[in-house]
């Protein structure tokens, strides 16, 4: 089945080649097509180009796109989107002054949402998650990392596992599972952390690794979360199982997990609100992609990632949004890429090679998403009557997208 848009306006992150990821100053050039076509053919783009070009072709479907644009579906990387319930309690403390480090010291935070998820049945959580997704999916995101991490013991934690199975099995989009079971500590492993950890390596990981639950493991690398030596523990024992490491990096301090990271091939690093010289160091040369999640800086009052300085050094960035319940209660990457415009002082051509191209790559997606290239998934958006692409995060807040198409079908979720 051909279906063929025409009369679009501009077709942007057109790559005849395939590029892995974008770096440094190539961040800023997105390569666009005016006044285009794009032809599928079932769920794959097969061509594309200008409509002088196009002559009288007969597709099965003709949709004219009335000169409004075409953009690759977001690629979100980083998710939580499993959760039970919600932490607007907490929200109101926040308010008040109170910082991310103390709600969770006051019995909030990540052991809030465990207990939730602990009384909640897989049957609902799914219900709960599925909603999410179709919402994400609506406002044009095609590819998305789930994390576990709300469960802490092991029944919850495959619980939540099986949730993201189902959600991948049910769903069009691409669904990467990670496991992070090393998110914080349950309160009855308050003296005995390693003992956790233990509970992670030896009880957890074949679980994870015997049903074929994650692809990725991740770890909560902090201060008064997992130390340097925990996080290596649960990074190599994954290894074994084949999972590939992304991790929760530099939020509030640097402790060594970018290094750590960068020696075991961790795929990305994320957060790196905090960062220093000697990360930035480690981080070059290396096939690992950093990640910063602008709506947690937002949502948390904290730092954003210093992505001019990431960029200056002729590193790769990529965007996600960190949709959960404590610290980024959004999964909206049109918010995603306007924060990072206008906070972090990336250029619009930055933040949408960081929200597509650059986020397919830190979920291994990169060969199939993150750009119109022929052979990938006809994954993308038509937007709105829009003047150019940059209005998209110039007027952050609007929702600009008029029609999602997932694997070349028109999304009827929104
Ligand atoms: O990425 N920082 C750790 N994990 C999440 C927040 C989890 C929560 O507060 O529930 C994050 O921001
Ligand atoms: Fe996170």
């Amino acid at each position: 089945m051909e279906k063929l848009f025409i009369n679009i306006k501009e077709l942007v992150q057109v790559r005849d080649k395939n590029v892995k990821k974008v770096s440094g100053k190539d961040m800023n050039t997105l390569p666009t097509l005016e006044n285009a076509y794009l032809l599928i053919k079932d769920d794959m783009i097969s061509s594309y180009g200008r409509m002088d070009d196009l002559n009288n072709y007969k597709a099965d479907e003709i949709i004219d796109c009335d000169r409004k644009m075409i953009l690759p579906t977001w690629c979100d990387s980083h998710t939580h989107i499993v959760f039970s319930g919600n932490r607007e309690d907490e929200f109101s403390d926040k308010i008040k002054g109170l910082t991310y480090e103390e709600i969770a010291q006051k019995g909030g935070g990540i052991l809030n949402s465990a207990k939730k998820l602990q009384e909640t049945s897989e049957t609902d959580l799914y219900k709960q998650a599925s909603r999410r997704v179709e919402e994400i999916i609506g406002l044009g995101t095609g590819a998305v990392e789930i994390k576990s991490g709300y469960g802490l013991s092991v029944a919850a934690e495959i619980k939540m596992l099986r949730v993201i199975k189902k959600l991948k099995q049910n769903y069009p989009i691409a669904i990467k599972a990670t496991f992070l079971g090393a998110h914080a500590f349950p309160l009855e492993y308050k003296d005995d952390k390693d003992g956790y950890v233990d509970l992670i390596i030896n009880e957890m990981l074949p679980l994870v690794a015997q049903e074929q639950l994650a692809e990725f493991v991740d770890v909560f690398c902090e201060k008064g979360y997992f130390n340097i030596l925990q996080t290596e523990r649960i990074l190599k024992a994954a290894k074994k199982y084949g999972l590939i490491p992304k991790i929760h990096v530099n939020q509030f301090n640097s402790i060594g997990g970018v290094k750590l990271g960068v020696v075991n091939n961790a795929l990305s690093l994320d957060h790196l609100e905090v960062l220093t010289d000697e990360d930035l160091q480690d981080l070059q040369n290396t096939d690992t992609m950093p990640v910063a999640l602008p709506s947690c800086s937002f949502f948390l009052g904290i730092p954003y990632t210093p992505a001019r300085k990431i960029i200056e050094e002729n590193l790769a960035l990529a965007l996600a949004s960190d949709y959960n319940p404590g610290s980024t209660p959004s999964g909206n990457m049109n918010f995603v890429v306007a924060t990072a415009c206008i906070k972090m002082k990336m250029t619009p051509e930055e933040a949408i090679n960081a929200a597509t191209i650059n986020g397919a790559y830190a979920m291994n997606l990169q060969d199939s998403l993150g750009s119109i290239t022929i052979g990938k998934k006809a994954n993308f958006f038509i937007t709105k009557e829009i003047p150019s692409y940059t209005f998209i995060p110039y007027s952050f807040g609007s929702n600009l997208i008029e029609k999602v198409y997932i694997n070349g079908s028109l999304n009827n979720n929104h």
